[in-house]
């Protein structure tokens, strides 16, 4: 399926529709190269989510956690890992294996 958008905030606008399928337990896979536009879906997923943090790229983190406070929701965490520095080199990286498995992928194209 390709999804085509023509900015950040209909890229965001698509992050909050797809939050909605998401159950808790999933694991999306984005590729794309820098300023591709991962991190404006990250902030649409985040807010369909009930985050109100600012979300920003995990380049030098690896890693974001973000609480989800509203304890009516199913989900409670949502972390962003950024796997950049480590894919190729550390072969045991989850997220690195699944993304050889095909796992739920979405490919982000520069326009
Ligand atoms: N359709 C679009 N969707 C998302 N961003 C877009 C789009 N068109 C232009 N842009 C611009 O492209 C840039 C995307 O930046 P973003 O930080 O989301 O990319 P990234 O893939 O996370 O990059 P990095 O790998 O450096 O973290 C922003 O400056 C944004 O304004
Ligand atoms: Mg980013």
């Amino acid at each position: 399926m390709t999804i085509t958008t023509n900015s950040p905030q209909e890229t965001e606008k698509f992050g909050i529709k797809l939050s909605q399928k998401l159950t808790g337990g999933d694991i999306l896979l984005l590729s794309g190269d820098l300023g591709a536009g991962k991190t404006a879906l990250v902030k649409g997923i985040a807010k369909g989510l009930g985050i109100q943090n600012e979300i920003t790229s995990p380049t030098f983190t690896l890693m974001n956690i973000y609480d989800i406070k509203d304890k009516k929701r199913k989900i409670e965490t949502m972390v962003h890992i950024d796997t950049y520095r480590l894919l190729g080199k550390r072969q045991h990286c989850l997220p690195c294996r699944m993304a050889r498995k095909n796992y739920k992928y979405i490919k982000e194209q520069s326009s």
